[in-house]
């Protein structure tokens, strides 16, 4: 059985992180979309922990072989502790490259995890959580950008921090 772990932050998850997850989903037997709970970036999300798990438990309903967990600490020790052979990364453009092509060999450096690279669908490939928050921010359309239940979110969620800051 090949199981695949899909990370990321996922504030929030955007059509382009479903577009990947669905793939991986075709690529192996099980996938673990595994979310970061790291502390020291808490602060600037947008969502809390909780809340970005459970949008992506419900866009990622439609797929029988996907699951949703948060995870501290190194990715690596989550691959071991979910028994998973494979990171799955999206890659949006060769920008993204480096900087994954780095994590991807310290990950194998730290277990035996190899990193699959899978290419974005091209209409997505400037799709980025926070490009979506900031357009979204100044009243731009990003309807087509996330799913629907997360635009519902998100709109909310931004409508309570204008209230707060205002
Ligand atoms: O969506 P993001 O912010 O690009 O996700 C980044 C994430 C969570 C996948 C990455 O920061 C990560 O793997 N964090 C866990 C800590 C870790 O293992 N660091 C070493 C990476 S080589």
């Amino acid at each position: 059985m090949r199981r695949a772990v899909c990370p990321g932050s996922f504030d929030p998850v955007t059509n382009g992180h479903v577009d990947i997850v669905a793939r991986a989903s075709r690529l192996f037997d099980e996938v673990v979309v595994a979310v970061g709970v790291n502390a020291s970036k808490s602060r600037s999300r947008l969502f809390g922990a909780e809340e970005r798990m459970e949008m992506l438990r419900e866009v990622c309903a439609p797929y029988g072989n996907v699951t949703v967990a948060g995870f501290e600490g190194l990715l690596t020790d989550f691959c071991v502790e979910h028994d998973a052979q494979a990171i799955v990364k999206g890659l949006r453009a060769v920008t993204d490259f480096d900087y994954e092509l780095q994590m991807a060999q310290m990950n194998s450096s730290l277990t035996e995890v190899d990193t699959v690279f899978v290419p974005c669908s091209p209409e997505y490939s400037f799709l980025a959580s926070s490009l979506v928050k900031e357009v979204a921010t100044f009243g731009g359309d990003v309807s087509g950008l996330v799913p629907p239940q997360v635009l519902e979110r998100l709109l909310r969620r931004l409508a309570e921090r204008a209230a707060e800051d205002a």
